[in-house]
């Protein structure tokens, strides 16, 4: 059989938007472009399959969390069955050529990451996100607060610091559907810390900020959250500003309070709450380590706010209620916030380590205890108007 004709490079582009909703494409490949590519593909509710014997972390965690599938090996004959669209960034020539080839035949659209001019389909920038004009400041840091997923819950500085990158160094949480839309020419570096799992070690990444911010680089660090927020964004700048690299700090939109936010929470209600705190859930209330100082949050009456604490709520909640809350406490537990998979869930302090496992929890969440979150459950309470129309 005649190898097919791949794409004359020096025809013009016919523009089309592809619907991938529920439909199946193949990802070749586990690296940063792989993993760029399927964040756009996953906003656009493709059903993802990531073929590659290795993945980056936050590949991992993506594919720890079901949202898309993982075939740990390498790419072989067949794998674009069933697929509308592929995308190959496999880094292996010969690997990239067989998945444009394959998918020829298949008459599937191919996008190659080492040749895209060479591609039967070419991923286009929104015409919005195309810098007209790009002046290029580099030689420094920019840290980034993105938001804690929403694409557009980031800030328009945070925008125009991503549109100006060479290089975006990345965590696998926050707005990371912002990956697809930057130039290709764009560098992207996972530095993901997943919980309990793969990370890259934190002087790595400081290093790598000044490394390449010293190459005359304009490297962006782009965060979930905000920075500061337990986001280890002040080892970051201290890093920088002890090798003379200029850093810029942009804030984020922190899931501490967004999360519960946009699940109907509000940290604070006049007549209600006069304080909230947020806390690292990292560590156990018994941990030799631990900062915190459990019997005082116990005894709080406002709203306790806990971050990275899916693994720990059974001994957080103990702890809370053996220094002073009420076991009845209404508790929030807000999943994925602000993203495709949000979910929310009601509970008890006494019920939390329960419905948590019944419901089997994963990260990233955030839970909230206090009387706030009943105003979540009024606010959903039907009107007397929507009680008669309804
Ligand atoms: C290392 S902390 C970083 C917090 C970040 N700097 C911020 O300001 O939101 C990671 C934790 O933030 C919370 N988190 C971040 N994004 C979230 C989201 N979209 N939904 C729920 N929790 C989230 C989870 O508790 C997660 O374990």
């Amino acid at each position: 059989m005649s190898i097919p004709q791949l794409p004359r490079p020096s025809a013009p582009l016919h523009p089309v938007g592809l619907r991938l909703e529920g439909r199946r494409v193949v990802v070749a490949g586990g690296g940063t472009g792989a993993y760029r590519a399927t964040v756009g593909l996953l906003a656009s509710g493709a059903l993802v399959t990531v073929v590659s014997p290795a993945v980056v972390p936050a590949l991992e965690a993506l594919a720890a969390s079901g949202s898309l599938s993982w075939i740990r090996r390498c790419y072989a004959p067949g794998d674009l069955d069933g697929a509308w669209y592929a995308v190959t960034a496999t880094a292996d020539q010969t690997v990239d050529e067989a998945v444009a080839v394959d998918a020829e035949r298949a008459r599937v659209f191919c996008t190659r990451a080492d040749t895209p001019d060479a591609s039967s389909a070419h991923p286009a920038l929104p015409d919005d996100e195309v810098p007209l004009f790009r002046d290029r400041p580099g030689g420094r840091v920019v840290l980034v607060g993105g938001g804690p997923g929403d694409p557009g819950l980031i800030t328009v500085r945070g925008r125009e610091a991503l549109s100006q990158a060479d290089v975006v160094v990345v965590d696998h949480l926050g707005p990371r559907s912002l990956l697809a839309r930057l130039r290709p020419d764009v560098e992207v570096v996972d530095a993901s810390k997943l919980p309990r799992g793969r990370a890259m070690p934190q002087e790595e990444i400081n290093a790598l900020l000044v490394s390449r911010a010293r190459a005359g680089e304009l490297v962006v660090r782009l965060k979930g959250g905000d920075p500061f927020v337990f986001g280890r964004g002040m080892e970051e700048l201290l890093a920088c500003a002890a090798a003379d690299v200029p850093v810029e700090v942009v804030p984020g939109v922190t899931s501490a309070v967004a999360v519960p936010g946009v699940a109907g929470v509000p940290v604070t209600h006049r007549g209600l709450t006069h304080e909230f705190v947020v806390v690292s859930g990292h560590l156990p209330p018994d941990h030799p380590q631990s900062l915190v100082d459990w019997s005082a949050i116990g005894r709080l009456r406002g709203t306790v706010v806990v971050l990275m604490g899916v693994e720990t709520a059974p001994a957080i909640a103990a702890a809370l209620i053996r220094h002073g809350r009420r076991p009845d406490t209404p508790v929030a537990v807000v999943v994925e916030g602000t993203t495709g998979g949000e979910r929310s869930l009601r509970t008890t302090l006494e019920d939390l380590g329960t419905t948590m496992s019944e419901e089997s929890v994963r990260p990233p969440a955030v839970w909230v205890v206090g009387d706030v979150v009943q105003l979540a459950a009024a606010a959903a309470e039907p009107t007397s108007v929507d009680a008669v129309s309804g």
